[in-house]
């Protein structure tokens, strides 16, 4: 077998830390899954267990009954632990970037992984992973903190970036621009004036800010109230399955790419 492509990083995971994604996946590429023959997601850069990769298991089998997982690291130790926990429709494998499977992916979630390059590989390697894709198919990439309560992802498909989202537990920042230590990679030294990532979270927090009155009634209706109010100068899809008021009241905003592309 050729050498993987990457490099062994550091393996921190933990159960439901990826939770927010999941959700998010499921409920927007439910349908893609469903439809597609012989569904198979990898999960690129799993960590330390297989935690992650058997809750993203679960959470698609409800949504998608026929498809398959597999694992993937670059760490043979890391997949040696994995092992024992293989079963019908999800396994573990070693491997890197190049993707060993058998059949192109409708869906590669890699989490946590990328942050740890450099940004030119970043760029790279989104679009390596994406042209290994299905038609169709689509590349989740982000990065959250620790426990999971602040997350970015960006959606990818064999085209290029999509879309990026924003979640957050409604108790783990004190103003939307907090999430930015979780940008990707393509995007974290772009946080900067001058730059559309600035500039869409400064305005962020602008309307997190204005609509502080909405606070009396919760943190969940002042998120509502401030995307309501970035929407009248962001292009926030308004509808399902990337918007609406059930993503956002989840403490959630989708933009498209091409809104924040520093390109
Ligand atoms: C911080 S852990 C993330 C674990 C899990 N995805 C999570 O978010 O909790 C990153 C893992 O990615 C693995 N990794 C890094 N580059 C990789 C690559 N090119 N292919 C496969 N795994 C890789 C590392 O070995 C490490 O175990």
């Amino acid at each position: 077998m050729a050498k993987p492509v990457g490099a062994v990083t550091r393996g921190t995971t933990g159960h439901n830390r990826l939770r927010r994604c999941d959700r998010w996946i499921a409920a927007v590429h439910g349908p893609l899954l469903r439809s597609a023959v012989r569904p198979l997601v990898v999960d690129l850069g799993y960590g330390a267990s297989h935690t992650t990769t058997l809750e993203l298991f679960t959470r698609l089998r409800r949504v998608a009954p026929d498809v398959e997982v597999v694992g993937i690291e670059i760490d043979p130790a890391r997949v040696a632990v994995a092992k024992p926990y293989e079963q019908e429709g999800l396994s573990f494998r070693l491997g890197g970037f190049e993707l060993p499977v058998p059949r192109p992916p409708t869906l590669v979630r890699a989490f946590n992984v990328l942050r740890q390059y450099g940004e030119d590989d970043a760029w790279r390697y989104w679009d390596l992973l994406a042209k290994r894709l299905a038609p169709g198919g689509v590349l989740v990439e982000g990065t959250s903190s620790e426990n999971g309560r602040r997350a970015i992802w960006a959606g990818l498909s064999p085209d290029g970036p999509e879309t990026i989202t924003f979640s957050a537990r409604f108790d783990a920042f004190e103003r939307p621009s907090d999430l930015a230590d979780r940008l990707p990679k393509t995007l974290i030294h772009r946080n900067v004036p001058g730059e559309r990532i600035h500039a869409f979270l400064s305005d962020f927090d602008r309307a997190w800010a204005v609509n502080a009155p909405y606070g009396a009634h919760g943190r969940r209706q002042r998120w509502l109230a401030a995307v309501d109010t970035l929407s009248r100068s962001w292009p926030v899809p308004g509808r399902p399955p990337l918007g609406g008021p059930a993503r956002w009241r989840l403490g959630e905003l989708t933009l498209p790419w091409v809104a924040v592309d520093p390109r």
